[in-house]
């Protein structure tokens, strides 16, 4: 079973590298991933919060079917954008209001290797945001003002002292 890496981890803060290796091992850490995430009540978990500092995400709604995408690329966002509450497996019990793009088109890596196209709104657009954000070292909270994500933060840090 994977753990998930908390926030403060550098893993978190970093770019990740691209995948290149499609083979039976990313499998079955796609397959850990999705346990972990199901563990966690999550429904987007990307590689660097389990550790492993490659381009890829899996999400898991109710009512979708389960999706990985590897080395994602953002082609289109729409100017629309909305406010929704988000989570994080990294920051557990944080949570806060983030403005996205409502509508996206992702090129993306499917767990063999081959490319697709995916647009997406609502919730599925969101979490692709959201994972993508954490390919490249971006969590939620930097999304926000300065005073709000460190006051949510700060206050973060003193449950974990309780
Ligand atoms: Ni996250």
């Amino acid at each position: 079973m994977l753990d998930v890496v908390r926030i403060g981890a550098d893993i978190l803060a970093r770019k990740a590298e691209p995948l290149l290796e499609f083979n039976d091992a990313l499998k079955e850490t796609i397959a850990h991933m999705f346990e972990a995430m199901a563990r966690d009540r999550g429904i987007g978990l990307a590689a660097p919060q389990v550790g492993i500092g490659s381009r890829f995400f899996v999400v898991s709604i109710d009512g979708d079917q389960p999706r990985f995408f590897a080395n994602p690329e953002i082609v289109m966002t729409s100017e629309e954008q909305v406010d929704y509450e988000e989570g994080c497996l990294s920051i557990p019990g944080v949570y806060a209001k983030v403005k996205r793009s409502a509508f996206v088109k992702v090129q993306a890596y499917n767990e063999r290797g081959r490319p697709f196209v995916l647009e997406a709104d609502g919730l599925l657009a969101r979490v692709i945001l959201h994972e993508n954000d954490h390919l490249n070292g971006v969590l939620f909270v930097d999304r926000l003002g300065d005073a709000k994500r460190a006051r949510l933060l700060a206050e973060y840090e003193r449950r974990l002292r309780i």
